[in-house]
């Protein structure tokens, strides 16, 4: 098949590799010039996809800013970013866009398939009628479906391949459609009812994991004031066979997915007058994460005699997650703003993030600054760093990812 894939992202890029290491012809559209030059040069821009993996695949997959060669794929796969606005409502200007833009190129017969995480309605709603400015009709004319990503940047147990994968169309017709289409690369395919019910699906995927991250954040907040070590706690009610599922406390939630997401159900919910209660309080609990993470650090440096004001602080880690150098809503950001509106003089250090231009600060070496700090923070906890190390080396270690619980040492504070 010739497939097409609009934007090549941490989302986009994997599935064109997916399909074009099955065999496929795949055009991936992206607006990002640098990204285009740059895939055609055999240079990948995301972790998960190394330029030895491009280099095998040559003419199949290929990436263009060109919107006519859209023209002739038989599917065309959307996976643009869908961000919130400044003020926290859903942003989907990049998905009306592409939209516009492929309704100009559109052909008989094609399959389009939104995998852009969303609220239940935007593929019938908004995708669907600048679609149909093409002139054809979805359903009769042309194809149209929904199938949610469910990829998690960094990890190697499930992939593309072997993650199941949702899809639900405009008719049984275009749910057939997207079906065959994702068999090509998916070893299981579950074919719902319609748009919404895949929509909905991948949201609450992420707001299960909201709330339940919102729930151990909170159990810390609380265990810090009973003086009780919420990782024993955590690990402890984990032992369970049955009937738990382990999450893990820490300085808050980070990504282009959990804390966006809620937002995109939220905003759904008002406009039929309901009021998500559990969503928006897991959304505030975790947002207050990283404040309570600036006062455990400050509470820390006070206990050593020193104020935050001209204390050299070293944050560990500053992507969202471990492995990965997304800084995307990260709260390692919000921690060292406040840190240095505080006084702070703050530093990081991060293998995957050279440098956080939004802050005018680069990733420092790791081995001359733990010793020269006052404190080190470990925010985000990347498995190349040796924590035994840090503990060594450094006067003061604060813990928010709980990686030192083995370590018993004087100068160790854990979240
Ligand atoms: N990153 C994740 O882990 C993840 C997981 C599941 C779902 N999602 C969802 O997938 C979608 C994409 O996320 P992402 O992380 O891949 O975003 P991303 O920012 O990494 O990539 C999006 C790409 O789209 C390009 N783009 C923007 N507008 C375009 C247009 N009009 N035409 C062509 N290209 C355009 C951008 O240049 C960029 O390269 C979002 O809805 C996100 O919520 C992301």
């Amino acid at each position: 098949m010739k497939i097409g894939i609009v934007g090549l992202g941490y989302v986009g890029l994997p599935l064109a590799l997916a399909f074009a290491e099955a065999g496929h012809e795949v055009v991936g559209l992206d607006t990002d010039p640098r990204k285009v030059e740059g895939l055609n040069a055999g240079r990948s821009h995301i972790e998960d996809v190394p330029d030895a993996a491009l280099a095998p695949l040559g003419e199949r997959l290929r990436a263009t800013g060109n919107q006519a060669d859209l023209a002739s794929c038989e599917a065309i796969v959307i996976c643009v970013p869908t961000p919130l606005t400044g003020s926290r409502e859903p942003d989907l200007t990049y998905l009306l866009d592409s939209a516009t833009a492929l309704s100009g190129v559109l052909q008989p017969e094609q399959l389009v398939v939104l995998e852009s995480t969303t609220y239940p309605g935007t593929t019938r709603e908004r995708l669907l009628p600048i679609l149909e400015e093409s002139g054809m009709k979805a359903g009769t004319d042309f194809h149209l479906a929904f199938s949610p990503e469910r990829i998690d940047p960094g990890r190697t147990d499930f992939t593309v391949k072997t993650t199941p994968k949702l899809v639900g169309g405009f008719t049984a017709a275009c749910a057939e459609r997207a079906r065959e289409l994702y068999s090509l690369i998916c070893d299981e395919v579950i074919v719902l009812s319609s748009p919404e019910a895949a929509e909905l699906s991948k949201l609450l995927e992420n707001i299960f994991r909201s709330v339940n991250i919102a729930l151990v954040n909170e159990l810390a907040q609380l265990c810090d004031r009973l003086e009780i070590d919420v990782w024993e706690v955590v690990d402890a009610a984990a032992t369970k066979p049955f009937g738990f599922m382990r999450f893990e406390p820490g300085p808050g939630m980070g990504g282009h997915c959990l804390p966006v997401d809620p937002f995109y159900l939220a905003f759904k919910a008002r406009e039929h007058d309901f009021y998500p209660e559990f969503i928006e309080l897991a959304g505030k609990v975790n947002q207050t994460q990283p404040a309570f993470c600036v006062e455990r650090i400050e509470r820390a440096l006070n206990d050593a005699g020193k104020p935050v004001k001209g204390s050299r602080i070293l944050l560990l880690g500053v992507s969202y997650k471990a492995g990965v150098g997304d800084t995307r809503e990260s709260p390692a950001l919000k921690i060292a703003r406040r840190l240095t509106q505080l006084g702070g003089d703050v530093s990081y250090h991060d293998p995957h993030v050279p440098e956080l231009p939004e802050l005018g600060l680069k990733s420092v070496k790791v081995e001359e600054s733990l010793s020269s700090c006052d404190v080190t923070a470990i925010v985000t906890a990347h498995p190349e760093i040796d924590y035994q190390d840090v503990v060594s080396s450094a006067p003061l270690v604060v813990d928010f990812r709980g990686v030192t619980r083995d370590i018993d040492s004087p100068k160790l504070v854990r979240l």
